[in-house]
C-alpha cells in the first residue's frame, strides 16, 4: 500500500506500466500533462493509424468533455482522465456497447481499488454512495457504413475535495477520495482499469455484446426506479423497466406504453 503522500504524487508512464497485466489495453501509453481532451489525442492518434489498445492518459484537460457538449472538469493532478483507442470489427451501431463495457470496467476497477461499491447508472454513470464520481464517453470514426475506431474516454474524480468542484455540481459530484475517508491511488485505479477492459474486450471478441450488457445490468441502479428521461425535446417518465440487448434504456408509462431511449439523461424520481 502507498502512503498517502505517495498516492498524490504525479502520475508515471513506468510506474503504470509496471506489472500491468493486458493483452492488448495499455500496451502503449501516451503521458501528457495537459491536452485539450485525452479522447480528442486518442482520435488523432487513431487517425494516424495508432495501434488498438493504446492509451492516453493526462495530468489536466483544458477542455474536458461529458456527453452532450457538457464540460468534464479536470483539475490538475487530481482525477483520472483515460481515453482508449478500439478498433472492433462491428458496425456502427453496434458501438454503444463499449460505453456500458467501459462503465463496468470503471466500476470493478474502483471497487477493486478503494473497496467502495461503484455502480451504474444508465447511460454512462459511475455512482457511489449515490454521487457521480465518473462517467464514460464513446465516441466513433465512421466510414460510410465501417466502423474505423471507438475512442472510449473515463473520467473519474479520484482525489478532489469537495471545494475542488464548481458549487453547482457539489450536491451530485463526488470523489473516491471523500467517499472512501483517505487518497486514492490514481496509479492503481488506471491500472485496474486497464486490467478490468482487457479482459471485457477479449470477452466480447470471443462471445459478442452480451456478457457485458447482462453484467451492466446487474450494476445499473436505473432499472427499477421511476425515472424521468430527456432526450432531445422529448420527455418521458415511467418505470424504467429494462436494458435491451442494443443498451437502450425501455421505460413504460403510466399508461402501459413502452419507450426505447437509445441516448438521454435520466433522473431518478422513485
Ligand atoms: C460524462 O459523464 O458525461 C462523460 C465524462 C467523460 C470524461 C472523460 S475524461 C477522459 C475523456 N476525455 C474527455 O474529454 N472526456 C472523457
Amino acid at each position: 500500500m502507498r502512503s498517502p503522500l505517495e498516492v498524490l504524487e504525479p502520475l508515471q508512464e513506468s510506474a503504470i506500466r509496471a506489472g500491468l497485466m493486458t493483452r492488448r489495453i495499455g500496451t502503449t501509453i501516451h503521458l501528457f500533462q495537459e491536452v485539450d481532451s485525452t479522447n480528442d489525442e486518442a482520435a488523432a492518434l487513431a487517425g494516424r493509424g495508432e495501434a488498438e489498445g493504446t492509451i492516453v492518459i493526462a495530468e489536466r484537460q483544458r477542455q474536458g468533455r461529458g456527453r452532450m457538449g457538457r464540460q468534464w472538469q479536470s483539475p490538475k493532478g487530481l482525477g483520472l482522465y483515460l481515453s482508449v483507442i478500439l478498433r472492433p470489427t462491428i458496425p456502427p451501431h453496434c458501438a454503444p456497447v463499449f460505453t456500458f463495457m467501459g462503465a463496468v470496467a470503471g466500476a470493478e476497477a474502483i471497487e477493486r481499488t478503494t473497496g467502495l461499491i461503484a455502480a451504474l447508472k444508465w447511460p454512462n454513470d459511475l455512482i457511489v454512495h449515490g454521487r457521480k464520481v465518473g462517467g464514460m464517453l464513446g465516441e466513433m470514426a465512421v466510414e460510410g457504413s465501417c466502423l474505423l475506431h471507438v475512442i472510449l474516454g473515463i473520467g473519474i474524480n479520484v482525489n478532489q475535495t469537495e471545494t475542488d468542484f464548481d458549487e453547482d455540481l457539489r450536491q451530485t459530484a463526488g470523489s473516491l477520495r471523500v467517499e472512501a475517508g483517505h487518497p486514492v491511488d490514481r496509479t492503481a485505479i488506471a491500472r485496474s482499469f486497464c486490467e478490468s477492459l482487457d479482459g471485457w474486450y477479449e470477452r466480447f471478441l470471443c462471445d459478442g455484446p452480451l456478457p457485458i450488457l447482462e453484467h451492466a445490468r446487474r450494476r445499473c441502479l436505473t432499472l427499477g426506479r421511476q425515472v424521468t428521461a430527456r432526450s432531445g425535446d422529448q420527455e418521458i417518465s415511467g418505470l424504467a423497466v429494462e436494458l435491451d440487448d442494443d443498451g437502450r434504456l425501455v421505460i413504460r408509462d403510466a399508461r402501459g406504453a413502452s419507450h426505447r431511449l437509445l441516448a438521454g439523461d435520466v433522473t431518478l424520481t422513485g
